[in-house]
């Protein structure tokens, strides 16, 4: 097997080192629940319709989710509109109260206990955020109004999306892979992620591995002699460099090698205008973004 495949094996099974921890996490959280049923039995929000209790929900918010889901929790670059009415993982008290109080695995949304949040809430703090959504949810399902059958031939045909990005494991990888990105990112997200990529890069490929998230950052190299490659940055330290080029070959260049190189902070993904991209193209892009990640 090439180094190539092999590191399109890892990219691809990216989330699987995880998994077993995840699985751990599992088993320790059924023994939690039935030591703890007593505490879990309760299934409705004790403090419904009550706006004092939401307004502490709303402090609790502030410090505790907006940071992912934005203020308002209109949803921010890390996690969605909480607003919806047609929540992905459940709608009843019970369902969310689950959600926040242990997380959704395989998600980048932490349990708001044990430490997974800042110094981990109370039942009480859960249910009083439980009701500050209630308050500032939206009556009627947000309708992205884009026709995502139109879209998702958009995505591998006209605009090229998917000579990137992967959705359901087809697709290119010079690009993060975009099967949840609907569903865990703001609309205003996903049309500035297109409109204008460089704003805001998204989470670097090597995140699960490292300390601190790297970002997306682009490249472009001029080797000894003299060809010219770019694409994006997987990792660098002092002496080596490593990159997926625009036709996705891996490559691993001594710096000192190099005639030169340059990282910048800037999307390989192109700008989509108005020219290339109408509104209501990428309105029907969206829908399909929107309905890709959900089975
Ligand atoms: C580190 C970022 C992060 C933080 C902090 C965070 N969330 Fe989330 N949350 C997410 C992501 C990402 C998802 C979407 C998971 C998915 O479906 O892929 C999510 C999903 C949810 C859902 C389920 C939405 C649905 O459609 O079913 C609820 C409810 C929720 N979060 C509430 C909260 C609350 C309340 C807090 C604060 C106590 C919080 N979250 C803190 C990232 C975060
Ligand atoms: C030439 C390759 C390329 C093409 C074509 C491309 N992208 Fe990207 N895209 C990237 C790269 C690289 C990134 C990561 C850097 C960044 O955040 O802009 C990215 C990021 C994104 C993100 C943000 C993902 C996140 O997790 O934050 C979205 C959404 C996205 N692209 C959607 C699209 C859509 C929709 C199209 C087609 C209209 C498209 N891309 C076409 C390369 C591409």
């Amino acid at each position: 097997m090439r180094p190539v495949h092999l590191f399109a094996l890892i990219l691809q099974n990216r989330g699987m080192a995880i998994r077993p921890f995840l699985c751990l996490a599992c088993l320790a959280l059924l023994g939690y629940f039935a030591w703890n049923d007593a505490v879990l039995a309760q299934d409705k929000n004790p403090y419904e319709g009550n706006p004092e209790v939401a307004k502490l929900g709303e402090y609790q918010f502030r410090l505790n989710c907006a940071f992912c889901h934005g203020l308002g929790a209109r949803g921010g670059g890390r996690g969605p509109d909480l607003t919806r009415a047609q929540k992905r993982h459940g709608n009843s008290d019970a369902e969310m109260f689950h959600n926040i109080h242990d997380g959704i695995p395989g998600t980048a949304m932490p349990a708001a206990t044990n430490g997974g949040i800042g110094v981990g809430m109370s039942d009480e703090e859960i249910w009083q955020v439980i009701s500050y959504l209630r308050r500032i949810q939206v009556k009627a399902p947000a309708q992205p109004g884009g026709n995502p059958e139109h879209g998702k031939q958009l995505f591998i045909g006209a605009s090229g999306c998917s000579t990137c990005h992967m959705i359901q494991g087809k697709g290119g990888r010079l690009g993060p892979d975009l099967t949840t990105v609907g569903a865990s990112r703001s609309v205003e997200y996903l049309v500035e992620s297109v409109r204008n990529p460089s704003r805001r890069l998204a989470q670097g490929i090597l995140e699960a591995m490292k300390e601190f998230p790297e970002e997306y950052e682009s490249v472009s190299v001029v080797t000894a002699d003299g060809t010219k490659l770019s694409g994006v940055l997987l990792n660098q330290d002092q002496f080596t460099l490593q990159m997926l080029d625009t036709r996705e070959q891996l490559r691993l260049f001594e710096k000192a090698e190099l005639r030169s190189f340059e990282t910048r902070r800037e999307s390989a993904m192109p700008v989509y205008d108005q020219k290339a991209l109408s509104d209501k193209d990428l309105q029907d892009l969206i829908a399909y973004l929107q309905s890709a990640g959900v089975q």
